[in-house]
């Protein structure tokens, strides 16, 4: 679970979002072994903080960050070249929801338009677009390793049960 869920102040910011039935949607899609709905409110949450602690726009960086990754097709157990043509194309997929939902300011649409540079060639024209792009890399890095370790561990458990019946 995210931190963000205790932060009051954040909450207000972003409230209207995470509450919406589409956005909602999100918490049934896979991503990074978890859902796309925890993994967009802990992008948004930690490059608020930091936003604010630089003192930049830090309401809009909230938005614009929990928008990144609004789309709906699954990026997980895929083929390559589908796989491939999603992790460049899905920014455009994710602004294209968010305008059709909410009203975004120029900077909030070019943090979701953006986050994927390098990867896709849109370059941030923001502080806080260069912000929510770096805060989703480490983000991705931190729940691929957290849902690799549970996959270990399960594995590890499982192993262990299975020992232990066949020395009995
Ligand atoms: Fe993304
Ligand atoms: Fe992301």
């Amino acid at each position: 679970m995210s931190a963000g869920y205790k932060d009051r102040k954040y909450l207000c910011i972003v409230s209207d979002i995470l509450e919406h039935p589409e956005f909602l949607k999100l918490k049934d899609i896979p991503h990074h072994g978890m859902d796309r709905y925890d993994h967009s409110l802990r992008v948004s949450y930690y490059s608020y903080r930091i936003a604010k602690m630089l003192h930049l726009d830090y309401e809009e960086t909230a938005r614009g960050a929990l928008l990144h990754d609004f789309f709906f097709e699954e990026n997980e157990n895929i083929d390559k070249k589908e796989r491939a043509e999603i992790l460049v194309n899905h920014p455009k997929f994710a602004l294209e929801n968010a305008n059709k939902y909410f009203t975004l300011s120029e900077k909030e649409q070019d943090m979701i338009l953006t986050h994927m540079f390098p990867v896709a060639p849109m370059v941030p024209k923001y502080l806080e677009s260069w912000i929510v792009d770096l805060v989703d890399d480490i983000v991705s890095v931190y729940e691929k390793g957290f849902s690799l370790r549970r996959e270990l561990s399960a594995a590890m458990s499982f192993l262990l049960v299975i020992s232990m019946n066949a020395l009995r």
